[in-house]
């Protein structure tokens, strides 16, 4: 099944520089972006958008660093796009994360990791229309 799923490339790897090397990865493996802009998250978009974690000790801490600088969100395309982009990941403690994903290679630590995606097709869909309309949507042909 073709699905959508939601990414960020967060603040630590925009300041590394390092959007292209993970467009790059995830167009290799065969995830399309049909959406895309870089912006810089308010307290009040971080907080809504992490309000599942409201609560946890690491709530505080991962809305400053979200705030930091500006991130990339993207909507990614693909056959079973939520579950092959979160392998692609790698677990969020970059520790744990497998060889040769994303957090193994671009995270420095469970707080600054790299990358964010989408758990569900839940999550997905209430994501991807937190930062995009439907007109800013552009499937391929
Ligand atoms: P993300 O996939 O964006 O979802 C929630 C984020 O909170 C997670 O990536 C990490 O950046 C951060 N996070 C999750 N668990 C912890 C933790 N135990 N300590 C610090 N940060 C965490």
């Amino acid at each position: 099944t073709i699905e959508r799923t939601f990414s960020i490339v967060k603040p630590d790897a925009v300041g590394r520089n390092q959007i292209g090397a993970i467009y790059h990865r995830l167009e290799s493996a065969g995830l399309t972006i049909v959406a895309a802009k870089m912006l810089r998250l308010t307290e009040q978009q971080a907080q809504g958008f992490y309000a599942e974690h409201e609560g946890k000790p690491f709530y505080a801490p991962l809305i400053e660093f979200m705030t930091s600088g500006p991130v990339m969100v993207q909507v990614l395309e693909g056959d079973n796009a939520i579950t092959r982009y979160r392998e692609l990941m790698g677990k969020t403690n970059p520790e744990e994360a497998a060889c040769g994903t994303l957090r193994a290679d671009y995270a420095e630590s469970t707080r600054l990791n790299a990358v964010h995606g989408s758990d569900s097709p839940e999550s997905a869909a209430r994501e991807i229309a937190y930062f995009f309309s439907d007109d800013e949507i552009c499937p391929r042909d």
